[in-house]
């Protein structure tokens, strides 16, 4: 599956924040992951989520606990390829997933860029999320884009990566080349005002 392209027959990615339309979309995505993919984003064995579960990850508001989800576009058909959530409150815990097709082509870099810019939006000042310790992949990553990878005292089997946020700050939103930034408006009550509107 290509990530590259603006022709009619190469798909389009798009990075945008995710909405309760997306559920049943977003369950297919986790449903399709390898079993070794989703034991990393969930820190064990899971289930595919109940559509009970992925509302609660699509968040509300899009506000405090918002859902960015990278999607392949096909005419008007859409197919997730990669989703990152964070929860702002109480502090800003961040986690994500790419399709394993696709990985290793900067959509990972992409959703963590991508969620940082839409934390800082929303005042939060530091970003922390829980990896297995042996997931490699995302402490690489996380390393690069700045984040410190800490031991939990007397925990083995995790780390912390951890990234502080420029204070008042208005990242901008980052893509590569592949990526088009959606035409969705991003800044808090974007999603509130959308809903209005429709
Ligand atoms: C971790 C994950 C999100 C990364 O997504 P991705 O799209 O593959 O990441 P990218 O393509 O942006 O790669 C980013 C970096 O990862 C590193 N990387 C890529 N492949 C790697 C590998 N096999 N081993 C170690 N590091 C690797 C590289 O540093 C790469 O940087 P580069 O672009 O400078 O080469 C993805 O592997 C995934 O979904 N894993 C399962 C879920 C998971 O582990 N989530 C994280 C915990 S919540």
């Amino acid at each position: 599956m290509g990530l590259f392209g603006s022709d009619m027959t190469t798909p389009t990615t798009i990075l945008r924040l995710a909405i309760r339309n997306d559920a049943a979309d977003l369950q297919s995505y986790f449903g399709s992951l390898s079993k070794a993919a989703r034991y990393n984003r969930f820190l064990g064995h899971a289930a595919t989520p109940t559509l009970d579960d992925i509302n609660r990850i699509i968040g509300c508001d899009g506000d405090n606990f918002f859902c960015v989800v990278a999607t392949q576009r096909y005419g008007l058909a859409q197919q997730i390829i990669g989703e990152a959530v964070c929860s702002i409150a109480p502090s800003a815990e961040i986690a994500l997933s790419v399709d394993d097709s696709v990985q290793g082509c900067g959509l990972g870099r992409a959703l963590l860029m991508s969620l940082e810019s839409l934390a800082a939006q929303r005042a939060a000042c530091e970003l922390h999320g829980t990896i297995l310790s042996s997931n490699d992949r995302i402490a690489v990553l996380a390393r690069s884009l700045g984040y410190t990878l800490e031991r939990p005292e007397g925990d083995w089997t995790h780390r912390v990566i951890r990234k502080a946020l420029p204070v008042s700050a208005v990242i901008p939103f980052r893509s590569s080349p592949a990526m088009a930034a959606s035409p969705w408006p991003y800044l808090k009550g974007a999603l509130r005002a959308a809903a209005g509107r429709a």
